[in-house]
């Protein structure tokens, strides 16, 4: 695809584009995966819930995984019986609990208040619990589930035995992970806690995490997973959401002014961190296609919206950007579009989605009476 062109005819912006070939060949690589390791993969939904990404994955994949009982429905709908729903969460409410074991093959309680509270009112889920191997591999707490006092799972040390009416567990610890070391840390401890008391379980849910179509050398993953299923007789479940749309999502903006602060060339855009909150929660800067390295001009990319932190980054160009340029944000497919705001009233991007034929598509608009009809 000639993404220039595909940017510039594009008739507004913000405007992000999803890329059906890069989510498909991603998706091919998990399946390669699959078929080595004869693991199962679902995708995460929380990633980016659209109807055509979920269609894609639930081609290719064994299933989805879900948060919330309207990702549980939705991924009902999409599959329609046709691959395991997979949940964990520590928001399971208890007057949602009856229709979520409903529509949930597979449920991994967050902790051992919420299992005790829980388990007697499922309906026909395979039960298991999140337990937290609480080893640190992020050097960021605000996005590692290991963190002290974490909220997510019940901390291994503190778990005995495997109860007896469990058939599973789940762990998640990582996030955009390129190498296999967190895996094969957290199984080393997995089996000298629980050893032969392993075979009881049905299924081990490894959760997401690693960027995996993206890691080269795949083999460590192989072995271990063979050697657990084959150890313990147990099916390997991986959840990744990130690894199958991250790569797959551009945010196109425009310029709409530029001027000079305190010796610093500003240029605002039609897009704001609204549109990718992670950019100001993880104080991150997305990357950009048109940035030269050796660039002599050095600007800070600002969104338009009133906060004074609504800043993208500071990105070198060879030709200073001017007003109508376009610049584009890639790697952006995951937890952007879901996350994305209207704060200050400026209208949600629009939403393109490139298909096989490389046939780009207008799949969602927004418009003021989507504004009013919110508030
Ligand atoms: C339990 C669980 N599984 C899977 C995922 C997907 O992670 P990723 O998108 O990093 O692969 C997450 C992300 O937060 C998660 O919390």
């Amino acid at each position: 695809m000639d993404f220039d062109y595909l940017k510039n005819s594009l008739p507004t912006t913000p405007a992000f584009v999803f890329d059906s070939n890069i989510i498909s060949s991603n998706l091919r690589a998990l399946v390669d995966l699959k078929n080595q390791s004869a693991c199962k993969a679902l995708y995460s939904i929380k990633a980016l819930p659209l109807e055509q990404v979920l269609k894609l994955a639930s081609y290719y994949l064994d299933g989805l995984s879900v948060s919330s009982l309207f990702e549980a429905r939705l991924a009902k709908e999409i599959l329609s019986g046709s691959g395991s729903i997979h949940i964990t969460t520590p928001g399971l409410r208890e007057h949602e609990f009856k229709e979520i074991s409903t529509i949930c093959s597979h449920i991994s309680f967050n902790s051992s208040s919420q299992s005790q509270r829980l388990q007697k009112t499922n309906k026909q889920a395979s039960l298991g619990l999140r337990v937290n191997p609480k080893l640190s591999f992020a050097n960021d707490q605000r996005f590692d589930p290991c963190r002290p006092n974490s909220k997510l799972g019940i901390a291994l040390n503190t778990l005995n035995n495997i109860p007896e009416n469990i058939d599973g567990l789940h762990f998640h610890t990582v996030f955009s992970n390129t190498d296999y070391q967190p895996l094969e840390q957290t199984i080393i401890l997995l089996e000298q806690k629980f050893g032969s008391q392993l075979t009881q379980l049905k299924w081990l849910n490894i959760g997401g995490g690693y960027l995996f179509p993206q890691i080269k050398n795949q083999q460590a993953f192989i072995n271990l997973i063979t050697r657990l299923k084959n150890q313990y007789n147990l099916g390997i479940f991986i959840e990744p959401g990130k690894a199958i749309v991250g790569n797959a999502g551009f945010l196109v903006s425009s310029v709409i002014d530029c001027f000079v602060a305190d010796g610093k060339t500003i240029v605002v855009l039609d897009t704001s961190v609204n549109h990718n909150p992670e950019v100001f929660e993880y104080q991150k800067s997305p990357e950009l296609l048109e940035t030269e390295k050796q660039g002599k001009y050095s600007c800070l990319l600002v969104g338009s919206s009133c906060l004074a932190g609504d800043i993208f980054g500071e990105y070198t160009f060879q030709h200073p950007p001017k007003i109508g340029d376009r610049l584009t944000f890639s790697n952006v497919g995951a937890y952007s579009l879901i996350k994305a705001n209207r704060f200050n009233g400026y209208n949600l991007p629009d939403v393109y989605w490139v298909d096989e034929d490389n046939k780009v598509s207008l799949i969602k608009q927004s418009d003021y009476q989507d504004y009013r009809q919110q508030w």
